[in-house]
């Protein structure tokens, strides 16, 4: 199994976001057994919280499911079990490897998936209130990304 974890601050607006997105591609190609998707913050205000409204109604109408996904923090246990970390910006970083385990853990950054974008952060739609740029960023950097977990991990020689 290939585990991909997406990293960002409060755990309610990007991160599962692109869980959502993620695991709906990967349902598409009938690859739910090989590949599971999981999402997480760094900061504890919203620990078992639904996304919030603006992640639900833009995932809504692309008819995504959220299903039963609620906050969590990133734990010590993550770095163990993840072979992709994804941060959402460089401060999610910064955060997480200040966690006891994620010292030395090997971390890619979202936009680091689609490096002709200008923008080298995802913004945080909590602050900027723009769900659907974000939703843009998401649904493209999925699609690379998963053609690379394709192709690195899944694919036989
Ligand atoms: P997220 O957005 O990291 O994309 O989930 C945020 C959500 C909540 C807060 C900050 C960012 N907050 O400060 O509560």
């Amino acid at each position: 199994m290939v585990n991909v974890l997406f990293v960002c601050l409060g755990n309610i607006c990007r991160s599962p976001m692109a869980e959502a997105v993620l695991r709906h591609k990967v349902s598409e190609r009938q690859l739910a057994d090989q590949i599971s998707v999981d999402s997480a913050g760094t900061g504890d205000w919203h620990i078992g919280n639904p996304p919030h409204e603006g992640t639900r109604r833009i995932l809504d109408l692309h008819g995504i499911s959220y299903e039963n996904m609620k906050a969590r923090l990133v734990s010590g246990d993550d770095f163990e079990k993840f072979q992709y970390i994804i941060c959402m910006d460089k401060s999610n970083g910064d955060n997480v490897r200040k966690i006891p385990g994620g010292e030395h853990s090997e971390l890619l950054f979202f936009m680091d998936l689609l490096p002709e974008a200008e923008l080298r952060e995802v913004p945080d739609p909590y602050f900027t209130g723009n769900f659907e740029q974000v939703y843009e960023l998401i649904d493209a950097g999925c699609d690379v990304l998963l053609e690379q977990i394709i192709k690195d991990k899944l694919q036989q020689a």
